[in-house]
C-alpha cells in the first residue's frame, strides 16, 4: 500500500494525470517539477485542499532534494527533458537531466531509506532499430539517439542501486503516449499545423515511419497497476499497445476527426533521415506480453484515443 508519494515531473503531461490518480486513491503526494516544460493549473486543485504539497525544485540539485522533509515510501520519477530533437542538439543537457537527474533520485532513496520506485523510462528509443519487432525487454540495447542513450544509462543505474541498496525499482519502458493535456508529439503538432492552413500539411519524414502508441488512461492505470506489484530488485516492462499505426495514418485520422477535405499531404525528406528527423527511430513496435502477464492490457485503441484527443485539443 502507497502512503506517501513524491513524484518528479508532476506538472507535466504524464505526471499531472499521475497526481490526480494518486490523490484520488487518498495518497499523500508531494510533487517537484522545476516547471521548465509542466505548469501548476492542474495541481492548483490539490494544493488548495492540502492534498499536494510542491517544490519547485530542479532534480539536478541533490541538496535541494535532500532538504524535503517528507518520509516517501513511494517515488514516481518523470521528470525529464523527453525531446529526442533537444538530446542531439543539446547532449549535455540531455545527459544532466535524464542520467544525472535519474541518478539524484537514487542517491535520495539510498540517502533517506525510500524503498520504492516507479521509473518512466522509454521503449521506443532505447532498442535502437531492432531487427526483431515486435521487440521483447530482453533484446539489446542499442539506442540511436542520445535521449535514448540517457534512458538507457538510468535504467542501468535503477539496476545496480537495486541490487546494492536492496531497493524495489520498476521501470515502465514507455510508448509513445498521447491523450489531453499533451502539448507535444506528432499528433499535437499535425492539428496546430491543420487548425492554421486546413489545405495542406507538412509531413516530417517520408510518412511510413510506424510506431506504438499508448492513450493516456491506460497508461496511468500501468503506472498504478505496475507500482501496486513492485518487487524486490530491479524489473522493467514495455508499456504500450499492441498496435503501431503510420504517421500517414494518424495524418489522415486527424483530418477526418477534424471533418476536413482535401488536404494535401507534403513529406518533408530534406534532412536525408529515415525517420522524422536525426535521432527517430522510424519503425516501433513492443512486444507488450510481460506486461499482459503482469495483468495490466491497454483497453483504447489508437483511433478512439486520437478522437478523444483532437476533440480535446479543439475544445481548449
Ligand atoms: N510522452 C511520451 O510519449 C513518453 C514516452 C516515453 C517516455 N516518456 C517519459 O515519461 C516522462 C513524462 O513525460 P511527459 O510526456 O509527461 O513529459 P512532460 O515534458 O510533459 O513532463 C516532464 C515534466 O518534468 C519537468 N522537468 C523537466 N526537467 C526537469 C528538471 N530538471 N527538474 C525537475 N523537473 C523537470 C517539466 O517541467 C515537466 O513538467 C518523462 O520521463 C519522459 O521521458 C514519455
Amino acid at each position: 500500500m502507497i502512503k506517501n508519494a513524491l513524484v518528479t515531473g508532476g506538472c507535466g503531461f504524464i505526471g499531472s494525470y499521475l497526481v490526480d490518480t494518486l490523490i484520488e486513491k487518498g495518497i499523500t503526494v508531494t510533487v517537484v517539477d522545476n516547471l521548465s516544460a509542466g505548469t501548476t493549473t492542474y495541481l492548483q486543485k490539490h494544493i488548495k485542499t492540502h492534498s499536494a504539497a510542491f517544490y519547485q525544485y530542479d532534480i539536478r540539485d541533490l541538496d535541494n532534494l535532500l532538504s524535503i522533509p517528507t518520509n516517501f515510501d513511494f517515488i514516481f520519477h518523470l521528470a525529464a527533458q523527453p525531446d529526442v530533437k533537444i538530446s542531439v542538439s543539446n547532449p549535455q543537457i540531455d545527459f544532466e537531466i535524464n542520467t544525472v537527474g535519474t541518478f539524484n533520485i537514487l542517491e535520495l532513496m539510498r540517502k533517506k531509506d525510500i524503498p520504492n520506485l516507479v521509473f518512466a523510462g522509454s521503449s521506443g528509443t532505447i532498442y535502437g532499430e531492432p531487427d526483431l519487432l515486435p521487440t521483447p525487454e530482453n533484446y539489446p540495447l542499442k539506442p540511436i539517439s542520445n535521449y535514448g542513450a540517457a534512458k538507457a544509462a538510468a535504467e542501468m543505474y535503477c539496476s545496480s542501486f537495486a541490487s546494492l541498496y536492496d531497493l524495489n525499482i520498476v521501470c515502465l519502458r514507455l510508448g509513445n503516449i498521447f491523450g489531453p493535456r499533451s502539448t507535444h508529439g506528432v499528433m499535437y503538432d499535425f492539428f496546430h499545423k491543420l487548425n492554421k492552413d486546413p489545405s495542406k500539411l507538412e509531413i516530417l519524414g517520408d510518412g511510413k515511419q510506424t510506431k506504438s502508441y499508448l492513450y493516456i488512461s491506460d497508461t496511468i492505470e500501468a503506472f498504478t497497476h505496475l507500482s501496486n506489484n513492485i518487487n524486490k530488485g530491479y524489473d522493467n516492462y514495455n508499456v504500450s499497445s499492441d498496435e503501431a499505426i503510420s504517421v500517414v495514418d494518424i495524418a489522415n485520422e486527424i483530418v477526418n476527426v477534424m471533418n476536413l477535405k482535401d488536404v494535401t499531404f507534403t513529406f518533408n525528406v530534406s534532412g536525408g533521415w529515415k525517420g522524422g528527423w536525426k535521432g527517430d527511430v522510424p519503425n516501433t513496435s513492443m512486444n507488450i506480453k510481460k506486461v499482459r502477464q503482469s495483468g495490466w492490457s491497454p483497453k483504447i485503441s489508437i483511433k478512439r484515443g486520437i478522437k478523444h484527443y483532437i476533440n480535446w485539443l479543439s475544445n481548449s
